[in-house]
């Protein structure tokens, strides 16, 4: 296995790996790995000829209030974690370099960026684009691979590479969760023994909404009403959103005709958790 961090150096190797005719799958991530990442590399080592990761804590995606210094960081276990999953190169640019003094080009998909989680973190869809596109100026993957955890981050990928016209495909991979449920998150580091069980209510709340849903209600302020007070029951939750969407614009639905997106998002003390489900 490789390791990159210079970006001419990255952008020579994908040239040289292209110009051998082998196609190049990338999973971008910000470190501190899971097995939801695991996923994406597997997925990509079957996919691809060859296999590369980032690792990047990207600034421009955090807010002046959120969590960018503390960002959970382990960069032995991340190598140990590609590793295992076959991945050949590594990226590991350091921020300074991808943005350096001056810099002022960012990308904004105007209107998907502002529904969902982009109303409590404005910005942070900007910031999540541009990286993504820099990323792939510089990887030049032939496919890329995204966590449906992260269901409006992989939508808003897929349109920007629609839009500019970006030569990638863009695979999203379902969410893996822990045994009783629980989204994978690195941010899930950062939940206490009492946090960690109460951060269960989401899950709980997509359960209920989904059976509400599997037993024929259609009416999307009923199926809310309960996956709202599932988490209100839980004295360490406090709810940013819980809502029924539409899966391609994320504009909000009253009826639910043939699918719809349930998405959450849903502080557990100081950590903010989101998770999602289709409807349908
Ligand atoms: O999902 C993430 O980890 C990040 O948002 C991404 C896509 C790597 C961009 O920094």
């Amino acid at each position: 296995m490789k390791l990159i961090a210079d970006i001419k150096e990255m952008q020579l190797f994908s040239n040289a790996t292209k110009k051998t005719g082998k196609t190049i799958a990338f999973v971008p991530t910000m470190g501190f790995l899971h097995d939801g990442h695991a996923s994406l590399l597997k997925k990509g080592k079957e996919v691809g000829d060859l296999l590369v990761m980032s690792i990047l804590v990207n600034p421009a995606q955090f807010g002046p209030k959120e969590d960018f210094t503390s960002y959970p960081k382990d960069i032995k276990r991340d190598m140990a974690l590609a590793e295992d999953n076959n991945v050949d190169v590594v990226f590991n640019p350091a921020a300074d370099d991808m943005y350096p003094a001056g810099f002022q080009t960012f990308i904004d998909i105007e209107k998907l960026s502002n529904r969902l989680c982009g109303l409590s973190r404005p910005g942070h869809f900007r910031g999540v684009a541009t990286v993504v596109a820099k990323l792939f100026n510089i990887v030049k993957p032939d496919i890329a691979l995204f966590g449906g955890k992260d269901f409006q981050q992989a939508r808003i990928i897929k349109k920007m590479a629609q839009d500019l016209n970006m030569d990638v495909d863009i695979i999203t991979m379902p969410t893996i969760r822990e045994a009783d449920g629980l989204a994978m998150s690195s941010r899930n580091s950062y939940l206490n023994k009492e946090e960690r069980k109460a951060a269960i209510c989401l899950y709980n709340a997509i359960k209920k909404a989904r059976d509400i849903f599997d037993n024929g209600v259609r009416d999307a302020d009923a199926i809310l009403k309960e996956a709202r007070n599932i988490i209100k029951r839980e004295p360490l939750a406090v709810i940013d959103y819980v809502k029924v969407c539409d899966i391609d614009t994320f504009e909000d639905l009253d009826t639910i005709e043939d699918r719809a997106l349930l998405a959450l998002a849903v502080k557990i003390g100081k950590t903010r958790l989101i998770d999602n489900d289709i409807l349908g």
